[in-house]
Order: C-alpha cells, then structure tokens, then sequence
C-alpha cells in the first residue's frame, strides 16, 4: 500500500469526521465515487447521472461525490483506495485489472478480438462477464456493471501509417501486459503511464505517442499536443464500474437495491451515449485543426491486424483459452447474423441491412 494514499485516506477521513458535526451523524450515507476523466465524457456523464438518479431515488438517504480528472487519486492509487474504503466506488478501464493480480480481465485489451460493439456486449454481458465479477470477490471488490468508452485511436507526432512508422516510438500505455506486447509487436516502446500525466508526458516529449478512444483524447487536450491521429480501431477501452465489497454487502438491503437499479439505468445511459461523445469528438478535432487525422484503410488494417495476432497467442494462457475462443465465437455469430440480415428479403417492420464488416464496425 503507497504512503501516499494512506496518508489521502487519512486526511480525507479527518476533514469529513471535522466537517460533519455530531448532530448529523445519521446523515446521508456518502459515496465518494472517484475517476480518472474529464466530466464530459462517457465515463465522466454516466457518475453525474449515477449521482443524480442515486440520490433523487434514495430520498435524502444517500449522498454521492464524484471526483473527476484524478482530483483524488490516480490510476493505481485509486484500486488502493477502494481496497482500504478510502472512496466506496470507482471505474477504472478494463485494463487496470491486471496489476491487481485478475489477468482475466486483459481479456479486452486484445488488439483487434472485438470486430464491433455486438460482439462485445455479448462476452461483457454475458457468462464472462459474471465470471470476471466473481473474480473479483477475492479482492474485497463488487463488480456493478460493465461501461463502455469505445474503440482506441493511435496518435504521434508523425504519421502512422505502416507498421514501420512505429519503429522506435515511445507509446503511452495503461499498465496493461498485453498492451506492452501490442505495443513491442509494432516494434515501439511502452511506456506505463497514469491517464493524468499523459497530456504533460507528450508536450515534454517523454513519450512520442499514445492510444486512446477519442473523447478521452480531445477532453485532455492531447490534440493539441499531437500533430498525426490514425483511425486504427485497433483496440478497445471500456470500464468495469466496483465498489467496496464490504461496503456494498453492509447497505441496508433496500437501499443497496435502489442503487443497483440506478446503476442499472445509468449504464444504459452510459452505453447510449458512449458513441455519440466519441463521435463528436472527433468531429472537434478536426475542427481544431491542431492533428492531421488519417483513417486507415481496410487493407492496411488487415495488415497491423495479422502483426497484432500473435499477441492473443501469447497471452492465451494468463487470459484463458476457453475466453478468447468466447470472444472469436461472438464476433463470427455477429457476422453470421449480419450477413444473413443483409441477404434477408426486406421487411417494413425491421431496420435495414447492416452490411458485414470483418475488420471493425461499431
Ligand atoms: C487511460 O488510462 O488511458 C484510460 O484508462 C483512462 C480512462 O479511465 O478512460
């Protein structure tokens, strides 16, 4: 445990245990949701909205408290303070499950395992999904739900455009193995990061380049900071929303079940909205005309693809087999029932075909 958050722990519980008189001590019981982003993104929307659903449905019961952009804790820091009930509930991305010793989850850093967005719903909210949660236990965490961001970008200060491109570049990653490997097998160097230190880490020329889905770029300003963005789609970032395990378990049982059902509306918030900040975002970078964006073609993607392939090889034993032939085998039923769509006769009540994409379609 790092001195630091023991000791961000223990000032926060003297200020609250100041702030709060003793008259009040049946007050709301608060919940210090704490993450890593901007306010205005996926991530960032859904605890606003978690916050207001929780405490208009707990009726003065329940008190929620986000803090944003790393305000409390950074990225591993934050696990820490979960695990000591420093804070009652987080999302951290799916990568930063790892380094907590539930390699599992490394699952859906996998370059390119997850064709579109149907085929990952389908391994998150499913059998695999309730096993990653069970894992969890172990570690005194409750796993809630499962929140989407979207597919991740590469950026530089150069074009990326071939394999080549990425000799020798210094790349920004979650502290995620599998990411170093994707990272090696472009023939860059990784470099583990926390999310807040990456928009410094670029200006100063610590580190070339980085991957991220766009909301998450354009709301830390690396725009501004990278001149080269490829659309590469070449992987995915999504979080896993946790709370304190003994925390949850100890809530009165109504109370536990107003919130479970707000998280529950919450997430579908989240997922719907997931796509439209990205998009947008997208759309303002361009706008800002501070980054030449470039998307990459179908047939270069099947080339990074096939460099990247040998990293689910390498990683099927920490992950699991029976996982990743989970994920392939949602991705081939997606495309099964997209072609079949698409050569159905057209009917009035159904939306139109959706034309199969074997590389990514969101
Ligand atoms: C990152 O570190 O790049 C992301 O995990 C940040 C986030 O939470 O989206």
């Amino acid at each position: 445990m790092k001195l630091s958050v023991v000791l961000s722990a223990l000032t926060l519980a003297l200020a609250t245990s100041f702030a709060i008189p003793a008259a009040q001590a049946a007050d709301p019981l608060v919940i210090k949701f704490s993450h890593v982003v901007a306010p205005d993104t996926p991530k960032g929307r859904a605890a606003d909205y978690f916050k207001k659903l929780a405490e208009e449905r707990g009726k003065g019961r329940v008190k929620v408290e986000v803090y944003p952009n790393s305000q409390l804790y950074k990225d591993r820091e934050e696990m820490e303070a979960l695990q000591i009930g420093a804070v009652q509930m987080l999302a951290p991305s799916l990568a930063k499950f790892g380094p907590l010793g539930v390699r599992s989850f490394e699952l859906f850093d996998l370059p390119y395992i997850f064709p579109n967005k149907e085929s990952l719903y389908r391994v998150m909210d499913g059998d695999i999904g309730k096993k990653l949660f069970n894992l969890l236990d172990a570690k005194g965490i409750t796993g809630l739900a499962f929140w989407d961001n979207g597919f991740k970008q590469m950026s530089a200060n150069k074009p990326l455009r071939s394999l080549d491109d990425f000799k020798g570049l210094k790349m920004r990653i979650q502290s995620s193995k599998v990411l170093e490997a994707q990272m090696k097998a472009l023939g860059a160097f990784p470099q583990v990061m926390a999310f807040s230190e990456v928009y410094s880490a670029l200006q100063q020329g610590v580190v070339d380049g980085t991957e991220n889905p766009m909301s998450n770029l354009y709301t830390q300003k690396m725009n501004e900071v990278q001149k080269h963005l490829t659309i590469s789609d070449h992987g995915y970032l999504g979080y896993a929303v946790i709370v304190n395990k003994k925390f949850w378990d100890d809530l009165p049982a109504d109370l536990r079940d107003t919130l479970d059902k707000a998280m529950r509306d919450a997430t579908v918030f989240e997922r719907k909205i997931a796509q439209e900040e990205n998009d947008e975002a997208l759309a303002k970078v361009k706008a800002a005309g501070t980054t030449q964006v470039y998307v990459l073609p179908y047939k270069d993607r099947v080339v990074w693809q096939q460099a990247l392939l040998p990293v689910h090889k390498e990683f099927e034993e920490k992950i699991g087999r029976d996982l990743i032939q989970a994920a392939y085998r949602a991705a081939a039923e997606v495309e099964q029932e997209r072609a079949a769509q698409a050569t159905a006769p057209a009917k009035k009540d159904k939306p139109g075909p959706v034309k199969a994409d074997k590389v990514r379609k969101q």
